[in-house]
């Protein structure tokens, strides 16, 4: 499925299946199509090219209406003079039920949602979360085939955003028939809640997999940087393949890569440039008398305090990288580091088109997609 606006391609070619029952997280930058592939799935946008099916259903035609969707947007769009109980009770599909039908309903909604206690309440005496809870279940009254959500928890405090993260998941988990398609530009939110990421950058897919292999076997440098924080650090280095084993030079330093990494090796990483991917937390200090060949020395610069721990940025020449020290001993801005990278955690990509030169392992290759599906084509 394509989308242009005034010639500009927005989406471009998004070719997605969702299975029935999951929790799909859309993620990517700001303006990568987040919303407008949202829009494409409720029916308020129509694909420029391209047909989006649920089930067995050409919907692509079928009107936003007609297709068992309900849509939870950023801004909760409450209806200011109605009390929760009326918002709740609004929608097209309930409004015309009998009074004890319709009572059942919001009861029900309610309860799920924690918000029995605020039906009689005006939108404008209630909290963010509260109103994001009622927005929620406006869109859950209609008990939809497919729930879409866009960004609905950006507008709430850091706190209330964590735990309404946890609520959605446990409702999700409890309407078993519902299938969710969530937005968000926050890939911490993504890894948490989603059954499934696809990675979205200028309207292109890159990736869709579960959390774990999206940071595992990231498909490209830019999902690589993307998934994880702090971001993996890249740097530039060169590939050497020789008599079955491989070595990199990199950061100043010549490492053979271990026997499981260099088995993974795609068939056309040849030797030459390559970009190199180690996360912060692959990185760690060695004491002097440290017998790996590898140490390198760099100058701690800016400290970022987390509590648990401390991610600093090392200068290392040209290069700036960031490792995830431990609190103990204490970092130090403008001291002399030794440290390492671990050899088993590297990642490679190609320098020209940015793909990944390693394969997953045999035991987590990819299975293909089931049945039952909404998609998007
Ligand atoms: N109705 C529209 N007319 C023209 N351009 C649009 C319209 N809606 C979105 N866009 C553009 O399409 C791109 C993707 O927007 P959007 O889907 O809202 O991104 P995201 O939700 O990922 O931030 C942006 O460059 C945006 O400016
Ligand atoms: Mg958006």
């Amino acid at each position: 499925m394509w989308k242009l606006f005034d010639g500009n391609t927005v989406v471009s070619d998004l070719n997605l299946e969702i299975k029935e029952g999951e929790f799909l997280v859309l993620v990517g930058p700001s303006g990568c199509g987040k919303t407008t592939s949202l829009r494409m799935l409720a029916g308020l946008e129509r694909p420029s090219h391209g047909r989006v099916w649920m089930g067995e259903k050409d919907v692509t035609d079928v009107s936003t209406g007609q297709r068992d969707v309900s849509m939870v947007f950023q801004s909760y769009a409450l209806y200011p003079n109605m009390s929760v109980y009326k918002n709740l009770a609004f929608g097209p599909k309930v409004r015309h039920e009998s009074k004890a039908d319709l009572d059942e309903r919001v009861n029900k909604v309610a309860d799920l949602l924690g918000i029995k206690a605020l039906l009689k309440r005006s939108p404008s005496a209630l909290s963010g979360g509260q109103r994001q809870r009622v927005a929620l279940g406006r869109a859950l009254i209609r008990e939809p085939k497919l729930f879409l959500m866009d960004e609905p928890l950006s507008n709430l405090d850091a706190a209330l955003r964590v735990q309404m993260r946890a609520e959605l998941i446990r409702l999700h988990s409890r309407l078993v028939d519902t299938t969710t398609v969530y937005v968000t530009h926050d890939q911490v939110e993504a890894l948490t809640m989603g059954d499934r990421v696809a990675v979205l950058k200028d309207g292109v897919l890159l990736q869709v997999d579960s959390p774990n292999d999206l940071y595992e076997f990231p498909s490209t440098a830019f999902v690589g940087e993307f998934i994880g924080s702090p971001k993996m650090n890249i740097v530039p280095g060169t590939l050497e393949r020789t008599d079955g084993r491989a070595y990199v030079d990199c950061l100043g330093v010549r490492t053979e890569l271990p026997t499981e990494l260099a088995k993974r090796l795609e068939s056309d990483a040849t030797n030459g440039s390559v970009l190199v991917g180690i996360r912060p937390h692959d990185l760690h200090a060695v004491g002097e008398s440290s017998d790996e060949g590898t140490t390198l020395s760099g100058v701690i610069d800016i400290c970022e305090h987390t509590g648990t721990e401390i991610f600093a940025t090392i200068n290392l020449g040209e290069q700036r990288l960031i490792a995830r020290l431990p609190r103990s001993p204490m970092p130090v801005q403008g001291q002399a580091i030794q440290f390492a990278f671990n050899k088993g955690q590297l990642y490679l990509f190609d320098v020209t088109t940015q793909q990944s030169l390693l394969r997953r392992t045999p035991e987590r290759e990819k299975v293909s997609v089931g049945t039952g599906a909404t998609s998007l084509l």
